[in-house]
């Protein structure tokens, strides 16, 4: 903390001074926030004109490719630099070799392709990992009682090419398995594909706040057993920051930690050591969890979601994942 003088004692300072009247308090915040911070994740289903409600996460809606153009182009208009896409495939495409994670025409390239084509100027990240494909709901192949590693890359890798194929900007690894940055960034290079933006999901903790997640892409059922075999123990700081720097030296360009709001320290630890771009990931659970109180009236609904944002850039943040992002958005337009 920089002290350049020791502050005068009361009533030569009065900390109250600057807080006075929103201009002032204005002219001193130390950190901003604005809808160029967000990227919006989106829930992906087959069909067309249709939504679905996720149960778990009031006001989200899963939506059919046509209807996720268009709420793309509304946040684009809201200055929403990027989406995050996510699909909910049918349960009769989930095998326990996850096959359709690499079909040039799955869901999710399909959404990529139909957004970019409308809506060019905005960025879209997919997700590389198996479990919206996986009969078995792991982010890696399962053998027996193992998600093998070395086995999942191959797959990842062939995920992540199908998507840079669909016209994917950027592509975040969230399946934690070893090694898989730098395999995905060879193979992209050796493809051609030199643009594609790689955010891993670098600490990505075994977390309870994934649960209404994976109600939303279909997972919940299927998923046997915890991902705490890749997934980073709750307890472990340092061990974050050795999965950052494995996936910057791999060829990561920018950072995430998840989940966000009870890992702020997190973030701030990688923000501080590494200077790279770094965003968090306010899960579903952490949405959930202020809609619950909102809805039963025990906390003021547009208030804590800003001020669970604000948090994030406080903790050193350059942007966040957020299911508030339009919402948000709209917000700091008024
Ligand atoms: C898939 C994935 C998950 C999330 C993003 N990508 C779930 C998980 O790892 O089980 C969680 C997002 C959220 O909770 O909002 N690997």
């Amino acid at each position: 903390m920089t002290q350049a003088s020791p502050n005068p004692v009361f009533p030569r300072t009065r900390m109250r001074r600057t807080r006075q009247a929103t201009w002032s308090r204005t002219m001193v915040a130390e950190n901003t926030l604005s809808a160029a911070d967000f990227i919006w994740p989106i829930f992906i289903i087959e069909g067309e004109n249709r939504t679905e409600p996720v149960t778990s996460m009031p006001g989200v809606e899963r939506m059919t490719i046509d209807i996720a153009v268009r709420r793309v182009e509304e946040a684009t208009d809201l200055g929403i630099p990027c989406v995050a896409l996510f699909p909910n495939i049918d349960s009769s495409l989930r095998t326990p070799a996850c096959e359709e994670a690499w079909n040039p025409d799955n869901l999710v390239c399909r959404a990529t392709r139909a957004i970019k084509k409308a809506v060019p100027e905005i960025g879209v990240m997919e997700d590389v990992a198996l479990d919206p494909y996986n009969a078995l709901g792991h982010d890696g192949i399962v053998a027996g009682q193992t998600i093998v590693n070395d086995e999942s890359i191959t797959a990842l890798v062939k995920q992540a090419l199908v998507q840079a194929e669909a016209g994917a900007n950027i592509i975040g690894p969230s399946d934690m398995m070893d090694g898989r940055i730098g395999a995905i960034r060879d193979a992209l290079e050796a493809a051609g594909h030199s643009d594609i933006i790689l955010l891993s999901y670098a600490a990505k903790y075994a977390s309870a706040f994934y649960g209404p997640f994976r109600d939303a892409v279909g997972a919940s059922g299927k998923l046997t057993g915890d991902k705490k075999t890749y997934q980073m123990d709750p307890l472990n700081t340092d061990e974050a920051l050795r999965e950052v720097s494995l996936d910057l030296s791999e060829g990561a360009d920018m950072v995430m930690v998840k989940p966000g709001m009870p890992y702020l320290d997190i973030c701030r630890r990688v923000k501080d050591t590494f200077g790279v771009p770094t965003f968090a990931y306010q899960t579903s659970g952490e949405y959930a969890m202020l809609e619950a109180a909102a809805a039963n009236g025990w906390l003021d609904r547009e208030k804590v979601m800003m001020e669970s944002l604000y948090a994030f850039k406080r903790a050193g943040c350059d942007g966040m994942l957020t299911y508030y992002a339009v919402e948000a958005a709209k917000q700091l337009m008024r």
